[in-house]
C-alpha cells in the first residue's frame, strides 16, 4: 500500500510567545518538524505534504533542506484541522493509496506506532491513534463500543460524562486518502470553537457505514509542545529516550545524565562516552572508540578505536581514522586525521590533512586563515611536529619529515627534511646573576621607603 504523509504545520504557537513558527523550534538541533518527517520515514511515504500557515516560507525552507521533494500545502487562514488537512488536497489528486496525517508539533511518535496503525487500517476503513491520559486534560475524547471506534468529541463540546473518558485522541488518522477527503467534505464548524473539526470524520464515517478503529501507544509519544516549558520538557525527554537507546545497542555512559544527544547522533557498539560529553548534528562514533569527559563533537566522523578527550573540540569536517588520538584543548575542523595519527595536547588544526601515524607536537596551530580565504595544511605520514609550530596555509610538510620546535612555517617541507623557523638561541653568560642582583635591590630600597 502506497502512504501519503499529510503534516500539518501551520499553527502559530502563541504560547511559544516568538516569532518562529513552532514546529521550527529545535529538539536535539533538530527542528521539531523534522521529527516528525523522520518517524514518518518507517512508511517509505510516497507523497509527503506540509500543511504550512504561519511563517509558511521558513516552514517551507526547513521542509525542503530535509527532503527536497516534500510539498507545501499553504492554508492561509487557520479554520481547523479538518480545513488544515483539505488544504493537502491538490497535492494528492489522483493519488490511490493512504494518507496518514501527523502533527508537525508531535514529535516523538515511533515508527512502531506507524506500523501499527497501517496494519490496523487493514480492517478499519479509519484508524486514529489514541492514549490512555493519566490526566486528559483538553484533549478530544475518543468515544468507543467495544473495538469500534463510534466518534470523537472535542473537549469543549463534551459533557462531563464524556470528559470523564481517558481515552484521549492524539491527532494521528489514517484512511484512504480519497476517503479522507471525501469526509472531510462533509465537516461542518458548528462546534464550540467554530473550527473544521478534523475529528468529526468519525462520526461521519460511520454514519455511512464504514468502519473506525483505535491504535493505542503510550501517552509519552504523543506529546506535543505549546510553549517554551514544554519544549524544554520535550528535550529533556528526548535526551532520556536517545540515552536508554544507547546504552540497549551497547554503548558504556558513564553517567548518561550528563550526555547531551543530538536527533542524528550514531554511536556504535563497545564505544564508550566518558560524562559530560556534548554531541552537535551529524557526528558519527564507531564501535570501540572512546570520547573522553568534556568533549564537544559536531559534524564529526571518529573511527573504530580512536581516542577523543578529555576537553576536546571536534567540529565540521573532523574526520578521525582508526586508532587516533585527540587530546586536551585540541581544535579540530575541517580535516582527516589519518590512522595512528596523534594530536593531543593545545593545538588547533583547521582545514588540514594529518598523515598516518604523524605526531603533532603540543600547541601547533595550522595558521588557516588569511583574514579572507581559508587555506590548507598537508602534512605527510610519519612525520614529527614540535611543539608550538605554526604551519602558515597553504603549506605542506612531507613524509618523515620534522618540524623543530617553537618554527613558523612558512615555505614547503621536503620528505624527510627537518625544518628550523626560528630565531637562533644566544646565551650571555653571567646576565641572568647580574639582572637578578639588580632587581632585588631595586625591590629592597622600594621596601625601605615605605617602611
Ligand atoms: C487536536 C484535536 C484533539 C486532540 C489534540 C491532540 C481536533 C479538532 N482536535 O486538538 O482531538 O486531542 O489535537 O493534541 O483535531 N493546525 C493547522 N491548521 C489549523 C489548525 C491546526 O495546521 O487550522 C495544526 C496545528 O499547527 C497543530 C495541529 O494542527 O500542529 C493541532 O492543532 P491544535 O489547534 O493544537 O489542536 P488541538 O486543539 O490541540
Ligand atoms: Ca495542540
Amino acid at each position: 500500500m502506497s502512504i501519503a504523509l499529510i503534516v500539518l504545520a501551520a499553527g502559530k504557537g502563541t504560547r511559544m510567545q516568538s516569532d518562529l513558527p513552532k514546529v521550527l523550534h529545535k529538539i536535539a538541533h533538530a527542528p521539531m518538524l523534522w521529527h516528525a518527517l523522520r518517524a514518518g520515514l518507517v512508511l517509505e511515504p510516497e507523497k509527503t505534504v506540509v500543511v504550512a500557515g504561519h511563517g509558511a516560507d521558513l516552514v517551507q525552507a526547513s521542509a525542503h533542506e530535509f527532503d527536497p521533494e516534500i510539498q507545501i500545502a499553504l492554508q492561509t487562514e487557520q479554520l481547523g484541522t479538518a480545513h488544515a488537512v483539505a488544504q493537502a488536497r491538490p497535492a494528492l489528486d489522483g493519488f490511490e493509496g493512504d494518507a496518514i496525517v501527523l502533527y508537525g508539533d508531535t514529535p516523538f511518535i515511533r515508527e512502531e506506532t506507524l506500523a501499527a496503525i497501517t496494519q490496523a487500517r487493514v480492517s478499519n476503513d479509519v484508524v486514529v491513534l489514541g492514549f490512555d491520559a493519566i490526566d486528559p486534560g483538553r484533549y478530544g475524547r475518543l468515544i468507543t463500543d467495544g473495538d469500534e471506534l463510534m466518534r470523537i468529541v472535542e473537549f469543549k463540546d463534551a459533557s462531563p460524562l464524556e470528559r470523564s473518558l481517558r481515552l484521549c485522541n492524539s491527532g494521528v488518522i489514517s484512511a484512504k486518502a480519497e476517503v479522507l477527503f471525501d469526509l472531510i467534505d462533509a465537516v461542518g464548524n458548528n462546534n464550540a470553537s467554530g473550527e473544521y473539526y478534523l475529528t468529526d470524520i468519525v462520526a461521519i464515517a460511520k454514519s455511512r457505514g464504514l468502519t473506525a478503529g483505535v491504535v493505542r501507544c503510550p501517552e509519552a509519544e504523543t506529546l506535543g509542545v505549546n510553549s517554551r516549558s514544554e519544549l524544554a520538557s520535550a528535550e529533556a525527554g528526548f535526551q532520556t529516550l536517545a540515552r536508554a537507546e544507547l546504552l540497549d545497542n551497547g554503548v558504556t555512559m558513564h553517567a548518561p545524565d550528563t550526555t547531551f544527544l543530538a536527533w542524528d547522533t550514531v554511536i556504535g557498539r563497545d564505544a564508550e562516552v566518558e560524562p559530560y560529553v556534548i554531541f552537535g548534528p551529524g557526528v558519527t562514533v564507531e564501535s570501540e572508540a572512546r570520547i573522553r569527559a568534556f568533549s564537544h563533537l559536531e559534524g564529526a566522523h571518529v573511527s573504530r578505536g580512536a581516542t577523543v578527550g578529555p576537553y576536546a573540540r571536534l567540529r565540521p569536517g573532523a574526520e578521525l581514522a582508526e586508532d587516533t588520538h585527540v587530546g586536551n584543548f585540541v581544535e579540530i575542523k575541517n580535516a582527516q586525521v589519518h590512522q595512528g595519527a596523534k594530536v593531543n595536547h593545545l593545538t588547533y588544526i583547521g582545514d588540514a590533512e594529518i598523515g598516518e601515524r604523524t605526531n603533532i607536537g603540543a600547541g601547533t596551530i595550522t595558521c588557516n586563515y588569511d583574514g579572507v580565504f581559508k587555506h590548507k595544511t598537508t602534512i605527510g605520514r610519519d612525520a614529527f611536529i614540535g611543539s608550538s609550530t605554526m604551519l602558515v596555509a597553504p603549506v605542506s610538510v612531507g613524509n618523515e619529515a620534522m618540524t623543530a620546535s617553537g618554527s613558523v612555517v612558512t615555505e614547503n617541507v621536503p620528505d624527510g627534511a627537518l625544518a628550523i623557523g626560528r630565531a637562533k638561541q644566544v646565551s650571555k653568560p653571567g646576565l641572568a646573576t647580574k639582572l637578578f642582583a639588580m632587581l632585588r635591590a631595586k625591590k629592597a630600597k622600594q621596601q625601605a621607603q615605605k617602611d
